[in-house]
């Protein structure tokens, strides 16, 4: 059996989720919008967008379109500073085993990001080639939690969202694989990600066993 193995990026595959606080919370700063830990929970797998309209609604700022402009300008701009040095040592660990496991199985393999930056981490990481689709923010409409950009992955795959598994640090994405009637992996805190169907901490969790029982389950 084949099933569509969907990775989310932020948070999953490499530690970014750190670089898009740092830079947002420069904005929330800047504006004196207090920007905790917990906010930026909501923060995750959502497009940069509407980020920014999440960050000025706590602040209860009205802006108008060319401040919001100018402030998602700054943010990605700050954001790329962090990844110019990036490499294959910030792929969080135990994902490049599972990604190489998968391969050799011959199971297909693909991204489903929110972000317009995926392809460059990808490259600068090294890890572009295991994936058979990649589908990011420049090819979707409809941000997590609307399960686009995974049925988008999936139809690119050719495998149906029931036969698809998703792997997802965020509140937004794991909601997103659920709508989509696909099985949910959270990776990260057991209390925030509840809704998903199996949850680990980190990747080193996952085993080849753990995988193996993946492709075997019914849908
Ligand atoms: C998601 C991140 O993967 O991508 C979000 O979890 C981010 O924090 C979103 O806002 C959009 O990313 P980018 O790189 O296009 O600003
Ligand atoms: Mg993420």
């Amino acid at each position: 059996i084949k099933k569509a193995f969907i990775f989310d990026l932020d948070g999953v595959i490499v530690d970014t989720a750190k670089y898009h606080y740092l830079a947002w919370k420069k904005i929330a700063d800047q504006l004196g919008i207090d920007f905790t830990h917990e906010h930026n929970e909501l923060l995750k797998g959502v497009s940069r967008i509407r980020s920014l309209d999440i960050i000025l609604d706590l602040g209860k700022i009205d802006a108008t379109q060319e401040d919001k402009n100018k402030w998602l300008i700054q943010k990605n701009d700050d954001y790329l500073l962090y990844l110019v040095d990036m490499n294959q040592s910030e792929i969080l660990p135990g994902v490049l085993p599972i990604l190489k496991y998968l391969k050799e199985i011959k199971q297909p393999i693909a991204l489903g990001s929110a972000s317009k930056n995926a392809r460059p981490i990808l490259e600068k990481t090294d890890i572009i080639s295991y994936f058979d689709a990649i589908v990011d923010g420049n090819d979707v409409t409809n941000a997590k939690p609307d399960p686009e950009v995974f049925l988008i992955a999936a139809q690119k795959l050719a495998i149906s969202p029931e036969n698809s598994i998703v792997f997802e640090d965020s509140i937004a994405g794991v909601q997103a694989a659920n709508i989509g009637k696909m099985t949910s992996i959270g990776i990260g805190d057991p209390s925030t990600l509840y809704e998903a169907k199996y949850i680990f901490n980190d990747f080193t969790e996952i085993t080849t066993q753990f995988v193996d029982t993946l492709i075997q389950e019914q849908s």
